[in-house]
């Protein structure tokens, strides 16, 4: 199986959101990672077959995007999704399998095993109106798995989930991508720092970077440095060195930069992170 995207592009009157983009995408987890307005909803929308691109093709395995054969193997959290806050959780998972041609008792079983999944299991006589952010949320990748989908795609699923539901989200994502492909978009580093197969660093509508978690790291592998803030040389060490950490210890403030040289004599050299890639190339913008 592979989804293949070439030299897709999307355009917003003088605003190139997605620039010729291609990848090619195998089972796996996919995280895809870039600060607001990068281009990952644009991006995720054209692979989803809501948005046509500009020019460019999508297509998995022999389907087209636009070919019925591609959107049954497709299930997708849109970043904004609508739901119905008086239908249950239940009754909205039933209209779902519905509109995705699942025939009631399948859907039945199916639905009895999602919510399980994602944790709704009692609440499924509720009413989503009184469903806390991370409820919906939950129930939003439920519905997006109702076809047992071979391309899942999520659009920032971990917004208003609490750490230990993330961690429940990153063990489920993990089993998810085993056989089938799952392409997650967030700003938030942690989210898949260790799920992912593979990472994509989406800058102002380009993958900048993509490939494994020690792969990415690689540019930046001894690079790293944290070190006792010395007033004297702040505004160069500013200047000259991506900050990406400021805390305040017993002894004074350390940093922790990204640059070529040693900062300081007493300076230490340590591992990269994915988050000193993160803020190295997304210095000043948003993102958590
Ligand atoms: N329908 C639209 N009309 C006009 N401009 C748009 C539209 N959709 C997106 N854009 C613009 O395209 C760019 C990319 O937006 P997109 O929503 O894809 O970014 P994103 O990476 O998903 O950001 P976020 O992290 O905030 O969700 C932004 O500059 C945005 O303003
Ligand atoms: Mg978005």
């Amino acid at each position: 199986m592979e989804l293949k995207i070439s030299r897709v592009t999307k355009q917003f009157s003088a605003k190139i959101a997605v620039d010729k983009v291609s990848l090619q995408m195998q089972p796996g987890v996919y995280g895809l990672l870039g600060a607001n307005g990068a281009g990952k909803t644009t991006l995720l929308r054209m692979i989803c077959g809501v948005l046509s691109p500009d020019s460019g093709e999508i297509s998995l395995d022999r389907f087209s995007v636009k070919e019925e054969e591609y959107r049954n193997c497709l299930g997708y959290l849109p970043q904004e999704f609508g739901y119905y806050p008086n239908f249950t959780a239940w009754d909205f998972m039933m209209y779902m399998a519905a509109l995705k041609g699942i025939p009631r008792n399948k859907a039945k079983v199916r639905i009895e095993k999602l919510l399980e999944a994602v944790n709704l299991k009692g609440s499924e006589k509720k009413k989503i109106a009184v469903f806390s952010g991370g409820m919906k949320q939950r129930l939003g990748i439920a519905q997006a798995l109702l076809n047992n989908p071979k391309l899942l795609v999520l659009d920032e699923p971990t917004a208003g989930l609490d750490p230990k539901e993330r961690v429940k989200f990153r063990n489920m994502i993990s089993r998810l991508g085993q056989d089938r492909i799952v392409i997650l978009s967030t700003h938030i580093v942690s989210d898949i720092e260790y799920i992912a197969d593979e990472i994509l660093l989406m800058k102002e509508g380009t993958i900048l970077q993509k490939g494994s978690l020690p792969d990415i790291l690689e540019p930046i592998q001894g690079k790293v440095w944290e070190c006792k803030v010395n007033p004297a040389w702040e505004t160069q060490i500013l200047e000259q060195y991506a900050v990406v950490n400021m805390r305040e210890g017993a002894e004074g403030a350390f940093l922790r930069v990204v640059g070529e040289q040693r900062p300081s004599a007493d300076a230490v050299s340590v591992e990269a992170a994915l988050e000193d890639l993160y803020l190295y190339y997304f210095k000043g913008e948003g993102g958590e």
